[in-house]
């Protein structure tokens, strides 16, 4: 199986984490490529059976203009990064058939309970909206300030989330075809038979 993992990050943070993913990934047996979201290609590719995403949370949610601005003011930067294109915008513009992709998401955020949202949550909402078939929950890992950096363990964490889900996939890519064939419903987004919520995950300190 092929996996690409694509990913947003202004600081490095959510880098680091879709780095160490796509380790764990590897290590599970898959063949994995991992790209910013500057160089993921609009189509999708006929091999990417498994598509993992990542981002900042943002304002409870995926980056927008707005809030990437926002974050050139925390970089402190004289030239801060700001980039146009990010994960909302690729996912606009992104074709191909999501049904034959299994797509799982990621994100980092603070380990706050009073900031609750997820960019995962919104975007594997909006990726089962479209059509693609979900194999694994919303997965956050932890930063320690805005700018980060990652709190300790996260990496590793994260690298065998990657495993896990090399192990997940690889064990379904068989009844993949099977799902691909039942018909999406935008108003009904489910993740292994139950609804997905959109409702935020604050986890305790
Ligand atoms: C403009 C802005 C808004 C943010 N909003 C949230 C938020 O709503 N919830 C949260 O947990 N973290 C929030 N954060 C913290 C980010 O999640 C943090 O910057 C991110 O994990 C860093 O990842 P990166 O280094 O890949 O950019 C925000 C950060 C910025 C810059």
């Amino acid at each position: 199986m092929h996996a690409t993992v694509v990913y947003e990050s202004m600081f490095g943070n959510t880098c680091a984490v879709a780095a160490a993913v796509a380790a764990g990934l590897a290590d599970g047996g898959t063949d994995t490529e991992l790209l910013p979201v500057a160089d993921a290609p609009l189509t999708m590719r006929a091999r990417t059976g498994l598509l993992v995403i990542g981002a900042p949370t943002h304002a409870a949610g995926i980056p927008a203009p707005r809030t990437r601005t926002d974050a050139g003011f925390w970089a402190q930067a004289d030239d801060p990064l700001t980039p146009r294109v990010g994960i909302r915008e690729w996912l606009d513009a992104v074709h191909g058939d999501a049904r034959a992709v299994r797509v799982a998401t990621f994100d980092t955020r603070l380990r706050r309970p009073t900031k609750p949202g997820s960019a995962a949550n919104a975007a594997l909402l909006e990726l089962g909206r479209r059509g693609f078939t979900l194999v694994a929950a919303p997965e956050s890992f932890w930063v320690g300030g805005m700018t980060g950096p990652l709190l300790p363990g996260e990496v590793e964490r994260a690298r065998a989330w990657g495993v896990a889900l090399a192990r997940t996939t690889g064990a379904r890519a068989s009844s993949a075809a099977a799902s691909a064939s039942a018909p999406a419903s935008a108003s009904a987004v489910t993740l292994d038979g139950a609804p997905l919520r959109a409702a935020p995950m604050p986890r305790p300190t």
